[in-house]
């Protein structure tokens, strides 16, 4: 049975689903201070602190868990670091939690949310998994403390892991029933959305100075089905036996800021109101992936790579969802 930590999360629900689809075992934990309890609908749930050794430990003493997929994480560069203390404390510590529990039970698989905050400025793009790793934020940082924990769990214990590398995740399942809502919501594409809608102030543009071709930062956005698709191969890699990997996870292939706002103003057929404003502290210019090396391994392949695609999806659960989920506070 598979363990997803942070299930409720946007990343973590849309795995529920695919694991659900593909007919796997699984069970859902989640504190539900960013989470919603609606989003795990259809899985099984068990409400716990990952902080919490006892949680934990109730949890595999009562399941057969054999393999541990781990979303759960405070996400934003900038909040990291005005406040590296939760960020470190989460991260890190509770994830360390999480994996002593794990090797007390012999439990010796396990899927890692990375992210690519650990490459900090890039050297170049787009960005292999060989790219030097200088986080820029604690958030970025806490991320690449735990893949070297990792390795070093590997040597010393045997615990076989994949550390998927995100680039930016976007989108929502199309069937309209799950999506993305995150309370505020920073992040670009739900953001731009809100603010055609009216229902948060007009977009800032964070930079219009940047080394890019028309001055805005450049990003790859992947598809949320896309990226839990990667983790069922994840999943499988490491059930036939496999060794622990690192992989980047993007399309390879960047849009600016001002392309996404088009773009959602276009799919909305509404225009988004937006301003230029100052950098946001932490953003490189350019952040591309190169996935080359899952593509080549596992044969994975985006299957949603258009930018259009991702907003439609977006925009379709927000249509469905005006409120988003509503019981979130
Ligand atoms: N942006 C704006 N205005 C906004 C929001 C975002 O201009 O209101 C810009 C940002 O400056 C950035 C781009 O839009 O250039 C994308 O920003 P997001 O906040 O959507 O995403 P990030 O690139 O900051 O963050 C994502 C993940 C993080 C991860 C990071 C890796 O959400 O978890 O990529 O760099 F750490």
């Amino acid at each position: 049975m598979i363990l997803v930590v942070g299930g409720a999360g946007y990343i973590g629900s849309h795995m529920l689903k695919r694991l659900r689809t593909a007919g796997e075992p699984h069970l859902a934990f989640d504190s539900l201070c960013h989470g919603h309890k609606a989003s795990v609908e259809g899985s099984s749930f068990v409400h716990g602190e990952l902080g919490s050794r006892a949680d934990l430990e109730q949890v595999f003493d009562t399941h057969p868990i054999d393999t541990v997929m781990h979303f759960a994480s405070h996400i934003w560069v900038g909040e990291s670091v005005s406040d590296p203390s939760k960020y470190y404390a989460n991260n890190v510590v509770a994830t360390l939690n999480l994996l002593e529990v794990m090797r007390e039970r012999e439990v010796k698989r396990f899927v890692f949310s990375s992210t690519a905050a650990i490459f900090g400025e890039p050297e170049q793009v787009p960005i292999d998994e060989a790219h030097p790793k200088r986080p820029e934020s604690p958030y970025g940082e806490s991320k690449w403390m735990i893949e070297r924990i990792l390795s070093d769990y590997d040597r010393a214990y045997g615990l076989k892991s994949v550390a998927l590398r995100y680039f930016n995740a976007a989108g929502a399942d199309p069937d309209g029933v799950l999506g993305e809502d995150h309370r505020p919501e920073y992040h670009l594409i739900p953001r731009a959305i809100l603010a055609a809608l009216g229902e948060v102030p007009p977009l800032q543009i964070f930079g219009t100075d940047y080394d890019t071709p028309d001055g805005t930062c450049v990003r790859d956005y992947i598809h949320i089905l896309d990226l839990a698709e990667a983790h069922l191969l994840a999943v499988r890699h490491l059930r036939e036996g496999g060794d622990s990997r690192q992989y980047n996870l993007g399309n390879g292939k960047g849009f600016s800021v001002r392309e996404v706002v088009e773009t959602v103003s276009r799919v909305l057929g509404q225009p988004v109101p937006h301003g230029d404003g100052p950098r946001r502290a932490g953003d490189p210019a350019v952040l591309v992936a190169s996935s080359e090396r899952i593509r080549t391994d596992w044969g994975w392949t985006p299957r949603y790579p258009e930018l259009e695609t991702l907003v439609r999806h977006a925009w379709a659960w927000r249509q469905t969802h005006p409120r988003g989920y509503e019981e979130a506070s």
